[in-house]
């Protein structure tokens, strides 16, 4: 089965999301962290790529997205962007690049957007890092803001569970949303926090809010990809719907291969020179 057909074919732009917000249409984001995925991601129709700095969890197996830096996101970066023609290619700034000083943050992101060629930058984060903000902004680099639950700071928080409930959180979110859109960012994602204030923040801005765990109001949805195909294991939140069991497929291919090789069935006559 081919991916979905978009019936727009040039490259996303930041200004094409925010039009897409303005018509109603829904924003679909995954994320990648290599060529070959990304490059099957794309094909099948994403409107945008996030090379998270959730590859710390996913590609290097570390339990945070503490440990990845800089030169570690340029590479999964670099990799991505080769493999993709039509998305919009966001790269996540890695946790000590940008919250010392505004100084060392629009250095640490011109460095990103020079070696990835990657279209955007997503920091974590509201008032607290607005000054780094407006700076990168400055220097004429995208940004996508990310609130609620920032897994950057989890060592604060000391937990991944839903952010936001109470009331003085949601109303510092709201006005740290206000705040982000009115610095200039294309677009904000919510991570983990209740349906009905993604909803609320959604209607207030008019750039477009991408939900992971914050319900179906907003803007768009994203996912992590090893997640949604079903690699990984041992990670279900209730927001999570799994597209495929890539886990189970993959480990029949791998078990059925190393049969193959202990039994001499493969290589075959056909399948040497
Ligand atoms: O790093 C990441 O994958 C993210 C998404 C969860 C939004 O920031």
């Amino acid at each position: 089965m081919a991916g979905y057909l978009v019936d727009d074919q040039r490259k996303v732009t930041t200004h094409r999301l925010i039009q897409m917000k303005a018509e109603g249409k829904k924003i679909a984001m995954l994320t990648s962290y290599d060529y070959t995925t990304a490059s099957i991601t794309d094909g099948a129709g994403i409107d945008v790529i996030l090379v998270g700095d959730s590859a710390s969890n996913v590609m290097a197996g570390n339990w945070t997205t503490l440990p990845i830096t800089l030169d570690q996101m340029i590479y999964h970066a670099k990799a991505v962007v080769r493999g993709v023609k039509r998305a919009l290619v966001i790269c996540d700034m890695p946790f000590g690049t940008y919250q010392v000083n505004e100084t060392e943050a629009v250095s640490n992101a011109i460095r990103i957007m020079k070696e990835t060629h990657c279209d955007a930058l997503k920091l974590e984060g509201g008032v607290e890092i607005l000054p780094a903000v407006k700076k990168i902004l400055d220097a004429g680099i995208p940004i996508c803001g990310h609130l609620g639950l920032t897994p950057q700071a989890i060592n604060k928080f000391g937990t991944y569970s839903v952010r936001a409930k109470e009331e003085a959180e949601a109303q510092k979110l709201i006005s740290d949303a206000h705040a982000l859109e009115e610095a200039g960012c294309f677009a904000i994602v919510l991570e983990k926090i209740p349906a009905k204030l993604a909803e609320r923040v959604s209607k207030e801005l008019t750039i477009p809010i991408i939900g992971i765990g914050a319900g179906g109001g907003c803007d768009g949805q994203v996912l992590v990809i090893a997640d949604m195909l079903g690699m990984t294991q041992g990670f279900s939140p209730k927001f999570l719907r799994r597209y495929a069991d890539l886990h189970t497929i993959m480990t029949d291919a791998i078990g059925r291969y190393v049969e193959d090789v202990k039994e001499g069935d493969f290589p075959n006559e056909n399948e040497q020179y």
